[in-house]
């Protein structure tokens, strides 16, 4: 299990590795935030910024016609970066 989130996580081109890497949320930001693009580390945006990054990227999702996050995937994610925020 931590193996294949390290391979993951790796997959996703990151330089450094996220924070908690191996911790629940950090592997559903990774999973669900890495879609598009590589998963951004937490530390490059204030918790204020993430807030609005995240219901941006709801909405980039929906454009994108992928299903949307639940309520509690978002709030994990969330919770996640701005626990993580620079
Ligand atoms: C459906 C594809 C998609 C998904 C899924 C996605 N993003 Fe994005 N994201 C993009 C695109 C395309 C851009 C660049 C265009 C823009 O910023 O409007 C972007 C840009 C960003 C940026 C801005 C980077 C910059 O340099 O300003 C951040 C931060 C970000 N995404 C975070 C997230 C987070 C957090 C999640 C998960 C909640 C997420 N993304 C999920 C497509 C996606």
């Amino acid at each position: 299990m931590a193996a294949a989130a390290a391979a993951l996580l790796a997959l996703a081109g990151c330089t450094r590795p996220l924070p908690d890497a191996e911790s629940p949320a950090a592997i559903a930001y990774a999973r669900q935030c890495g879609l598009c693009h590589p998963p951004h580390q937490p530390s490059l945006l204030t918790a204020a910024m993430w807030k609005i990054q995240v219901e941006r990227m709801v909405e980039m999702r929906a454009r994108r016609g992928l299903p949307p996050l639940t309520t509690a995937e978002q709030q994990v994610i969330l919770d996640y970066l701005t626990s993580h925020a620079g």
